[in-house]
């Protein structure tokens, strides 16, 4: 089995699909924006407020070299910048869970937590401007991307299923 890597936009349904694929197959997950709070004992909120984007962003390059040398066999569902890491590929398989960004903020409204959800991500804060981070990073997502996935009005199980196939067949 090799690595999975789960990289799109905030709110796409990384967490979500993680979760079905870990039910159906035989992967364990983790995410790194767990891995960043567990090491920094504090939210990926508050590092933004406390020690901003760059330091976050350090970290997330600190997780994804440990990810290349000691992980394998394993699900990594990732922050939605994650993607820019320089050595995303030597990871494993990368999985670009793509839907319109309109989709995406009705699917996070649509939460029974979405007030939660939207604060505690930083970047969604002003709307616009997460519209317009979306527009700059679409054609980059796709051109990291082995395996794209388009998650609209599917389920996370659908999405798992379709993942576990075009893995299995990716070469
Ligand atoms: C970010 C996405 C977040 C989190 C941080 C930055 C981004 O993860 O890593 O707030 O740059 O898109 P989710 O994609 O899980 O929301």
């Amino acid at each position: 089995m090799k690595n999975i890597i789960l990289v799109g936009f905030m709110g796409v349904g990384k967490g979500s699909v993680a979760r079905e694929i870990i039910k159906i197959s035989d992967y364990m997950s983790i995410d790194t924006d767990d891995l960043i709070e567990s090491m920094e004992n504090r939210t990926v909120k508050k590092i933004f407020e406390e020690s901003g984007e760059e330091y976050f962003r350090n970290l997330e390059k600190k997780v994804s070299l440990w990810l290349q040398n000691s992980v394998t066999n394993t699900l990594i569902s990732t922050g939605g910048g994650f993607y820019k890491q320089k050595n995303l590929k030597d990871i494993g398989v990368v999985v670009f869970l793509n839907s319109p960004f309109d989709k995406i903020l009705k699917r996070i409204k649509s939460h029974p937590n979405a007030s939660k959800k939207l604060k505690k991500r930083p970047l969604l804060n002003d709307l616009k401007r997460a519209k317009e981070l979306y527009k700059e990073r679409l054609p980059e997502y796709t051109a990291v991307a082995d395996i794209v996935i388009d998650v609209t009005d599917k389920s996370a199980l659908e999405c798992a299923k379709e993942l576990l196939l075009k893995v299995k067949t990716h070469a």
